[in-house]
């Protein structure tokens, strides 16, 4: 594991490979990505925080709710970056990811309203409203750390397929597969088909990245995303290129990993990992 110096901003070491974390099931996956971030916000108060939404992270943000409500957990200064929202959408709309993040953490933790941003998908010059969110970003300081899931189309944010590698914030459409994943979200109606998401060389930009995948529908492309070759066609697997990853996966969503047994290895025996496990 190589350590992160919040303070100074650097990494204290020279970064080594990816961190790939296999936990027993997705409660125990979960809460140990929500202890990662809360140690982060520990060390440094004022941390650039990356967020997603999604099925995923729902455990995530129970669990830091929990840290704040019985560990004082301190958000007062934590700044955070949404990853996407849909076009159309307006922040009272029950399926944006505003309404998903007030539901699931802002209205539980002490974060201030204007310290939370997602990019504004009713803008009507859509373009403008990307830029004004990468220069957000920018004059934030960058993000600290970027919490990310995996969509079944090897997305991370809405990067779908063809997504270029040093993409930027943008408005893109949905793939099929995305739109097969989330209608769920919307019932009888139609979904969103476009959203704007910041890009794959925004992400990479963080100065570290945090994914987690759950369940066996993700067992074949977290598989993918993580020893199959980079490509633009599995947005994740851009990840590869990030000096300093952690991905943590239940059993189910690691089915298909071929070094199973290394990464497992490597957990039990790094020294920094040892509050982990
Ligand atoms: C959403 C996001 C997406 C999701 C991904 C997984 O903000 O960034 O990349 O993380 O679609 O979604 P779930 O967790 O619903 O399977």
């Amino acid at each position: 594991m190589c350590a992160w110096d919040w303070q100074a901003g650097k990494n204290a070491v020279v970064c080594g490979p990816m961190e790939i974390i296999i936990q027993e099931n997705a409660e125990r996956a979960a809460r140990m990505t929500a202890k990662l971030i809360a140690d982060a916000v520990r060390e440094k108060p004022t941390l650039v925080l990356g967020l997603a939404t999604g099925g995923t992270m729902e455990k995530v943000y129970e669990f830091l709710a929990e840290f704040h409500a019985k560990d004082s957990l301190d958000f007062s200064r934590v700044v955070t970056f949404n990853l996407d929202e849909y076009v159309g959408l307006p922040a009272e709309d029950p399926r944006s990811y505003r309404y998903y993040m007030e539901e699931h953490l802002f209205r539980h933790v002490n974060i201030k309203p204007e310290n939370t941003h997602l990019p504004d998908g009713t803008a009507s010059d859509l373009k403008s409203e990307c830029q004004r969110y990468e220069e957000l970003i920018k004059s934030s300081g960058g993000v600290d750390l970027q919490l990310l899931g995996v969509g079944r189309s090897g997305h991370i944010g809405f990067n779908e397929p063809l997504s270029a590698l040093r993409s930027r914030t943008r408005a893109t459409t949905l793939s099929p597969v995305t739109i097969e994943q989330n209608q769920i979200y919307f019932g009888e109606s139609a979904m969103p088909s476009r959203a704007i998401t910041v890009g794959v060389g925004t992400i990479l930009e963080s100065r570290r990245c945090l994914m987690l995948a759950l369940g066996k529908q993700k067992a074949a492309v977290v598989a993918k995303a993580l020893e199959g070759p980079i490509s633009s066609m599995i947005s994740a697997s851009a990840l590869q290129l990030h000096p300093h990853c952690t991905v943590i996966v239940d059993e189910e969503a690691a089915a298909d990993l071929k070094e199973k047994e290394y990464y497992r290895l490597i957990f039990k025996t790094e020294p920094d990992w040892e509050a982990y496990r």
